[in-house]
């Protein structure tokens, strides 16, 4: 199969784990013959730098003609403590979601039996976690209108969301679930919120399409709260965009390392696969970033995308055989050796 690639390192260590997944990739390619055409593109602050917008028209075009989009992460701290820059990276990643159509990030959560006890929550809690978060990307608070007073005084922004919006996230997460344990859980605040008050009328006339499917609702702050004590517990969990955001930062620590957790958007035109962390500035260039939420990216891009299941479970395979031989980096060793980003990306492709 012919697989054409956009790929966008973006900022800090998106390049570094980018590159690994990159080898990986075409590992997998050479050995059950599909042929990768990768296009690189600019975005975030080096987008800004190079041409003063971090999702440029010609990156837009690029993705645009791509199967499918693999990226590292976006943003840099020289924008985060000035209030007065006028563009700044993130704006990048939220044009490049609304210009693409992700309405739908699919964020799972899993546990990887040989690093059960990194995580911060007791074994007993966390054994069997299977989850998998559909948050909603292009709508709610995120894109509603929002502005300051001119005296400085009074801010806001605006939660919108419509029917329409609603029901095709909704869909893909009965779906979904259809797919899985058939459960979902519908994450709200509908004892407060308007907005939740529409998610929620909207996803219980569906359930009559779905009759299998057993549906729970649940406000926001009580699932913080199941999140750590019986992550277990939860099937699919589909949650407008902020609460989106929030929890499944919280869920991505269940796991022990937040350097674990791939995801995907997917929406109207080209699907993007990037890790769930952030661009770590920290770190960037030292070549110790932890590269495997990237290459699970891939693994998912290789299923989602192209449909090439076994191929996405060859890399989660030698993936989990990484862990297992303690092939790890800082951020997981512990006492033990620490291996370095492009070292983890080498070990992978040579047990592959
Ligand atoms: C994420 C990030 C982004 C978000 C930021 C960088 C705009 O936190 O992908 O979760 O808030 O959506
Ligand atoms: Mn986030």
């Amino acid at each position: 199969m012919k697989l054409k690639i956009a790929l966008l390192p973006g900022d800090g260590i998106g390049p570094e784990v980018v590159d690994q997944a990159v080898k990986v990739c075409n590992v997998i390619a050479d050995k059950y013959n599909h042929k990768i055409e990768w296009k690189e593109a600019l975005t975030g602050a080096v987008a800004i730098d190079a041409v003063g917008d971090p999702y440029p028209e010609e990156t837009h075009e690029i993705c645009m003609a791509a199967d499918a989009v693999l990226f590292g992460a976006i943003g840099h701290p020289k924008y985060d403590n000035d209030p007065s820059a006028k563009v700044r990276p993130e704006q990048g990643l939220l044009k490049m979601r609304q210009k693409l159509g992700l309405f739908a990030n699919v964020r799972p959560t899993f546990t990887f039996p040989s690093l059960i006890d990194k995580s911060p929550l007791r074994r007993e809690r966390i054994e069997g976690t299977d989850l998998v978060f559909l948050r909603e990307l292009t709508g709610g608070i995120y894109f509603g209108e929002r502005g300051t007073s001119e005296d400085g005084e009074r801010a806001f922004d605006t939660n919108v969301y419509t029917k329409s919006e609603i029901t095709r996230i909704a869909k893909l997460a009965f779906e979904t679930a259809m797919q899985r344990k058939k459960q979902l859980c519908c994450v709200d605040k509908a004892n407060i919120l308007d907005t939740s008050r529409l998610w929620r009328k909207t996803v219980k006339a569906m359930e009559v399409d779905y009759p299998e499917v057993e549906v729970t609702y649940e406000f926001v702050d009580a699932v913080a709260m199941r999140l750590v004590q019986w992550p277990n517990s939860y099937d699919v969990l589909v949650t407008e965009n902020l609460f989106g955001d929030i929890l499944t930062d919280e869920a991505s620590v269940i796991s022990g390392s937040m350097g674990l957790m791939p995801s995907a958007s997917i929406g109207e035109h080209t699907s993007l696969f990037e890790p769930i962390h952030g661009s770590y500035p920290q770190a960037a260039g030292k070549d110790i970033a932890n590269p495997l939420a990237t290459v699970l990216s891939a693994a998912m891009m290789f299923e989602d995308a192209f449909g090439l299941k076994v191929e996405a479970e060859a890399i989660r395979a030698v993936v989990n055989k990484s862990l297992e031989e303690g092939v790890v980096t800082e951020d997981l060793a512990g006492d033990n050796k620490a291996y370095k980003t492009s070292e983890i990306g080498d070990w992978l492709v040579a047990n592959l």
